[in-house]
């Protein structure tokens, strides 16, 4: 096919369009997300168990990616349809327009979850879908995909997916997880994740004007979270996209929006933002990797025990994320310690608004803060309660 050609269709099957995506959450943090893409301009923001369903352009859904703070992927919707027989499966993934989406030649990992479907034997739904997208591609004269190796995470991520008579055919615009933000060098002991740290922070409705405080702050997860949203940088950019190696990508405009994001932030956050931590390999740690994210400049991390550190001036926002129940050997132990965070944050920290990862959500009592609120997210096998309250004037 010419360029001429492949340049139209490209224009009429990518970008002209609206399109239907999907933007998969940990459960529990689809309202956070959503307010994310309302905010952004998506279209049609349905939450459901799981993510959230929009509608868009390719090139605010490109923008989503590089924005999200609370997602993991960003699924585009390439075909949604009733699938009853073989021979509908067929036609539908006949009618993909791959060769704007699929780089010739590229490893392609389809990814097959039909319930309750006639279809049922998985590796021939993803064969049909494979052929369909190889023999459009040769048509054209372009390289067809080729299968990608087990663990593969570089391969472009197909999926197949529905329930009963329907489903849909979704290419992944991601690559890796989302809340990789590509600045961790290491983790420290038990790093938070990004989506769950941003997540906690936004409940908060941190807007990055107040001082913030973490007083445990181990690999800095939450004060480089929260530095980036009060610089207003985006998230993904110092990574890089599943959707950046797609035929219709337009690096240009892509070099340009991401050009433009970081001239619009701030060179500083609008507010003092510190990170503390008892431990002096952590601070080194959150150090280094608040360098590598780019905020290094204005964020201050520094050793100290939160039972005994006087509290920066404030009042403002303090998040934390204590050590947990498995890591301090007992469940006694646990309770003990968020009980004395208690009892600390109404000695010292009167009239602070308060963010806690908690593990166990009847630890919450023990912190006595006042008008909580909370959601909970599944964590490296546990379930955590992200709670945010006020701790009461003494
Ligand atoms: C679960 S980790 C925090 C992880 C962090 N949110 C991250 O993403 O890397 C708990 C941290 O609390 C610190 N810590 C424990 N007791 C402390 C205390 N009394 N004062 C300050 N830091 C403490 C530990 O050194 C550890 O780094």
């Amino acid at each position: 096919m010419s360029n001429v050609n492949l340049e139209r269709r490209i224009k009429r099957q990518a970008w002209f369009p609206e399109h239907r995506f999907f933007a998969v959450t940990a459960p529990g943090l689809e309202a956070l997300c959503a307010a994310e893409l309302t905010a952004l301009g998506a279209g049609e923001v349905q939450p459901e168990t799981g993510g959230v369903n929009f509608s868009a352009k390719l090139e605010l859904a490109v923008a989503a990616n590089l924005w999200l703070r609370t997602a993991g992927r960003v699924w585009l919707r390439l075909k949604d349809f009733r699938v009853r027989l073989w021979e509908d499966l067929t036609r539908q993934a006949e009618a993909v327009p791959w060769e704007v989406f699929l780089a010739p030649g590229a490893p392609l990992n389809i990814q097959v979850a039909l319930k309750g479907s006639n279809l049922k034997h998985t590796g021939r739904i993803a064969e049909v879908v494979g052929r369909a997208a190889a023999q459009r591609l040769r048509e054209v004269g372009l390289a067809p995909p080729v299968p990608s190796e087990p663990g593969d995470e570089n391969a472009q991520r197909l999926q197949v997916r529905g329930n009963d008579r329907r489903a849909s055919i979704s290419l992944d615009m991601s690559g890796a997880h989302l809340h990789k933000r590509g600045w961790r060098a290491q983790g420290g002991l038990a790093p938070l994740r990004e989506d769950l740290a941003a997540a906690l922070l936004m409940l908060c409705g941190y807007d990055g004007r107040e001082p913030l405080l973490d007083p445990m702050c181990g690999s800095g997860t939450l004060v480089i979270e929260a530095a980036s949203l009060s610089r207003g940088l985006p998230p993904g950019r110092g990574r890089s996209f599943a959707f950046e190696s797609w035929p219709c990508h337009r690096e240009a405009a892509w070099n340009y929006l991401k050009r433009h994001t970081l001239e619009q932030a701030l060179a500083a956050p609008a507010a003092p933002i510190l990170g503390r931590d008892s431990n002096r390999e952590a601070v080194a740690l959150a150090q280094g990797n608040a360098e590598l994210a780019g905020v290094g400049q204005g964020v201050d991390l520094e050793a100290g025990d939160f039972f005994t550190a006087a509290p920066p001036a404030g009042p403002g926002l303090l998040v934390m994320n204590p050590p947990y129940g498995k890591r301090l050997g007992s469940v006694r132990q646990a309770q003990d310690l968020a009980r004395r965070i208690g009892q600390r944050l109404t000695q010292a920290y009167g009239g602070w608004r308060c963010g806690v990862v908690l593990y166990r959500p009847e630890w919450a009592e023990a912190l006595g803060l006042s008008e909580t609120t909370a959601i909970t997210a599944p964590f490296g096998g546990l379930h955590v309660t992200l709670l945010f309250g006020t701790v009461p004037q003494k």
